[in-house]
């Protein structure tokens, strides 16, 4: 049978599923077979009944839902109309990425798996539960998978006589050529290219908007261990909309230093300018870049250097490296067996890819610039709930960011890229600019005025509730009810006196919980329970909405605990009953949360 061309389709949140989806590019393409990685919401699903054979790998988010980039084709695909013979051309497999943590434990990519057979597609492999749980990560489970799938299609589409496997050691082509321009353009290119969004076009991802930062203030008093700032930026002219629950992405950029540390382990001159090619007909180059580019933009703005490098970053340098004993590591990485290594060398410490180039510097220099891209992901926006109302802040936008630093064993403390980066920004030196755009959030309120809200938003959690509590209020929506948890009130109890004015005019019913001001820990669930007989009230006999929102630790399960114990207490329902009750709630989307790592 003629190779047929391999479609590999993902749902990707955080970019595992999107690395593991060019992973399997790249193994297809070493088996000479055709294949395509796309992004499910990028493809017209209804071609699907004419692809022979698809890969999905998906990720199943906090709560068993879909990533964002596959939502439209998880509505389509669940159409009741569909006829149950659409996809009987059609070999699939289904990859799954999940956290056996969380209850929905790969949910989506199984859910996937059942109606790709119930639409009359043939499986050629069970799912893979691909776990971030195991020691190992993922790869634990997507390696033998990986290995089954390959037998089954070489057997199904075996290589063309003449032709091998292309082997792991010899690397593949680049997939963009790098042109280095010998004189600076005479226009520079990138004000050009930031001149060239159209404002008539509401930003987004392709054409995000550089926001003016206009306040960078830290929220927290100065003996709190963490530092959170409320930022504002004015996104005057930008056609910017957003109401309570909408979410701002963020692009962030490597700092100054680590850009220039990377040149200069890789022996690349920052101000050089180059045009970039894809040597495929059909691929494009990222429109995020400008042509010509500068190395330093390329570095600063696009390149992931401080992320933790995955083991597809190990394979490709350890083809590259022209230095035996660099190279022998390198492979050792990209092995099956050395996973154990790689892990306890580059996951547990965190290890960033900058710091791993250091480490391997005979390798660096050596890296062939035509690979960066592929070596090297892309920087990915962040997301932050907005903590304003458009009708309280015109033409502004605020977010609540806690500056994320840890140490781990290495000398450097971690530190989060955007948070840092953010936070290293000062308005009152100069004008800073941040790329930026809106989407729809996780969190949406109800349009009736008189349907009461109770949110519980722990620490930075209460951010999308500051918004929703100005929208509500500005029109004069009745029945807001706020949990919010900090450690001490003079410390780390954003918005007080904001809240304590609404308060004074009714607006407001604020319930607060110190976790640290007495002995015994006390959080918002403990609050939510001593408010038993209110919450039960409100939810069951005036039809409130329950929103939650903060980090996805332990919080979630304790609270939602806290809200079926005071179903059993205060409604009288057994065990299974006020789990119903709960699920029921969540399905007419009266029990809502956004939660972040
Ligand atoms: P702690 O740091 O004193 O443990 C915001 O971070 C607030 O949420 C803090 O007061 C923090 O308390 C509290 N918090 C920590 N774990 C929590 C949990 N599982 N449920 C609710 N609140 C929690």
């Amino acid at each position: 049978m003629p190779n047929p061309g391999l479609l590999v389709l993902f749902g990707s949140q955080t970019g595992t599923a999107q690395d593991v989806s060019e992973r399997l590019g790249r193994e297809a393409r070493r088996r000479r077979l055709d294949c395509r990685v796309q992004a499910l919401d990028s493809y017209p699903v209804v071609n699907l009944i004419n692809e022979p054979l698809v890969i999905f790998v998906c990720a199943t988010t906090g709560q068993g839902d879909p990533p964002d980039n596959m939502k439209s084709f998880w509505k389509f695909l669940f159409r009741k109309n569909l006829p149950l013979t659409s996809l009987c051309q059609m070999d699939f497999a289904v990859l799954g990425l999940g956290d056996s943590s969380y209850a929905k434990f790969n949910f989506v990519a199984k859910k996937l798996h059942r109606r790709l057979l119930q639409l009359g597609g043939s499986a050629l492999l069970p799912v893979c539960l691909g776990d971030d749980q195991h020691e190992l990560g993922p790869d634990a489970a997507v390696d033998p998978w990986l290995h089954e799938l390959w037998e089954k299609v070489l057997r199904l589409y075996p290589i063309l006589p003449g032709l091998d496997v292309i082997p792991p050691g010899v690397p593949l082509p680049s997939t963009f050529t790098l042109r280095f321009l010998q004189e600076a353009p005479t226009a520079c290119s990138e004000e050009q290219h930031a001149a060239t969004t159209d404002p008539a076009n509401t930003p987004s991802e392709l054409q995000p908007f550089l926001a003016p930062m206009v306040t960078n203030q830290r929220v927290t008093g100065p003996s709190h261990f963490q530092d959170v700032r409320l930022i504002e930026f004015d996104i005057t002219g930008s056609r910017l909309s957003f109401s309570a629950g909408s979410v701002v992405l963020i692009q962030p950029e490597n700092t100054d230093s680590h850009v220039r540390r990377f040149c200069e382990v890789l022996g690349l001159d920052p101000d050089q300018y180059f045009t970039l090619q894809a040597r495929e007909p059909g691929v494009s180059c990222p429109v995020q870049l400008p042509q010509p580019c500068m190395l330093r933009h390329l570095v600063a703005r696009y390149l992931d250097i401080a992320s933790v490098p995955r083991r597809s970053f190990f394979e490709l340098l350890a083809c590259l490296s022209p230095h035996e004993l660099e190279r022998e590591k390198l492979q050792e990485f990209s092995s099956a067996q050395g996973q154990e290594d790689l892990h306890e060398y580059c996951n547990r410490p965190r290890r960033t890819i900058l710091e791993v180039l250091c480490d391997f510097p005979h390798t660096a220099a050596a890296i062939p610039p035509d690979y960066l891209l592929d070596l090297i992901p892309r920087i990915r926006p962040r997301a932050f709930s907005i903590a304003s109302s458009l009708l309280v802040h015109p033409s502004r936008l605020q977010i609540l960011v806690a500056v994320v630093q840890y140490q781990t064993r290495l000398r450097e403390p971690r530190r989060g890229l955007c948070s840092s980066w953010l936070a290293s920004l000062d308005p009152g030196k100069g004008l800073v600019r941040v790329p930026l755009w809106v989407r729809p959030g996780g969190l949406t309120f109800p349009k009736t005025p008189d349907t009461p809200v109770i949110m519980v938003g722990p620490g930075t959690g209460v951010a999308p509730f500051r918004a929703a509590v100005q929208e509500r209020v500005a029109q004069s929506m009745t029945g807001n009810i706020l949990f919010f948890g900090c450690r001490w009130r003079d410390q780390d109890f954003y918005w007080e006196a904001e809240w304590r004015g609404l308060e004074e005019r009714g607006c407001l019913v604020l319930i607060t919980a110190f976790s640290r001001e007495q002995e015994q820990k006390v959080y918002v669930q403990h609050r939510l329970r001593e408010s038993g007989p209110l919450v039960w009230e409100l939810l069951d006999r005036q039809g409130a909405f329950f929103y939650l929102a903060g980090n996805a630790k332990y919080m979630p399960t304790d609270v939602s605990e806290a809200l079926t114990s005071i179903f059993q207490e205060e409604g009288g329902l057994s065990g299974p009953e006020s789990a119903a009750y709960l699920a029921r709630l969540q399905q007419m989307l009266r029990f809502q949360m956004e939660t972040w790592a």
